[in-house]
């Protein structure tokens, strides 16, 4: 008789007990009906090696890698993606059955599908998207958006090598402007997106002025904590379409669940309720 094991996977990151993973996942494993576990884990840098690769032998099919482990990963994995690659950083882990270490990032596929779902009338040949922001989450929307043919991304950095790194790595698409000139391109948008983290609960409000703001343009803010940035609120007086961060979250872990347990799992306003409780 050969013997049914149980599915694990988990998030590693150090901390880790701000994940809202866990919730999530453990949300989709009961509405499925599914045999599995969730486990967040705690892994210094330093070891982040050696409890990747005793993983699999204790019985792991995957992880999600977050802050600040995600581009450290790469120089771990066996195998790595394009999309991957072209962000410099991974967030999803497949331990294949011959020990290798499969990496994938589905920040940017996150980020499109939210955006998709939240503006369906957002068209990405229609102008420019302006994003505030060069980070690491910033690589994976700008990937996104050359993806579905946006025909030029207006980028702006408080730092400004940070921006002018990622048009080199990303090419002539993208145009930098400083930082302190990003009310004046706001009005050229469609779209436009924050990658900083001001805003998020804690931090400095994000200060852009909108007033040039075209009337169809969406905003999205990749902060979900609050859910309803100072950055939506005036869009949304603007009389413009916003999408909130939460989605983002949602989406980047579906693939990493299906692959896991083997159910595409689906994003809703149960879902989005469970990672918020
Ligand atoms: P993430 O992976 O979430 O993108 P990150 O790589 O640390 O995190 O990037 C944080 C982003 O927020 C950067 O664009 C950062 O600007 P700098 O590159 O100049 O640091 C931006 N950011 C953070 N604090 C900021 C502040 N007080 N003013 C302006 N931008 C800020």
């Amino acid at each position: 008789m050969t013997e049914h094991k149980i599915p694990l996977a988990g998030v590693i990151g150090h901390p880790i007990v701000h994940s809202r993973s866990p919730r999530l996942h453990r949300h989709w494993l009961q509405t499925y009906g599914l045999d599995g576990h969730y486990i967040p884990m705690d892994v210094a840098p330093e070891n982040l090696e050696q409890v990747l690769r005793s993983l699999p032998k204790a019985g792991f099919v995957g992880v999600n890698i977050t802050v600040p482990h995600k581009e450290a990963v790469m120089q771990i994995a066996d195998q790595i993606t394009d999309r991957a690659t072209l962000i410099g950083a991974a967030n999803t882990l497949i331990f294949l059955p011959d020990g290798k270490i499969h990496a994938d990032n589905t920040d940017g596929y996150g980020f499109m599908e939210n955006l998709r779902a939240g503006a369906p009338d957002w068209d990405p040949t229609s102008g420019p998207s302006v994003v505030l922001g060069a980070g690491g989450a910033s690589r994976a929307v700008v990937s996104a958006l050359c993806e579905v043919g946006v025909p030029e991304i207006i980028l702006t950095n408080r730092t400004r090598l940070r921006a002018d790194k990622l048009r080199e790595d990303f090419g002539q698409r993208i145009r930098v402007v400083e930082w302190v000139q990003a009310g004046n391109v706001i009005e050229e948008a469609k779209l436009v997106v924050n990658t900083t983290s001001l805003g998020m609960m804690g931090q400095r409000e994000l200060r852009v002025p909108l007033d040039g703001l075209q009337k169809d343009a969406v905003v999205t803010d990749l902060v979900y904590a609050p859910l309803k940035t100072n950055l939506l609120l005036e869009a949304e007086e603007a009389g413009c379409v916003t999408v909130d961060g939460l989605g983002m979250l949602l989406h980047q872990a579906v693939p990493g669940f299906e692959r896991w347990f083997g159910e595409r799992p689906a994003v809703d306003s149960a879902t989005r309720a469970a990672a918020l409780r």
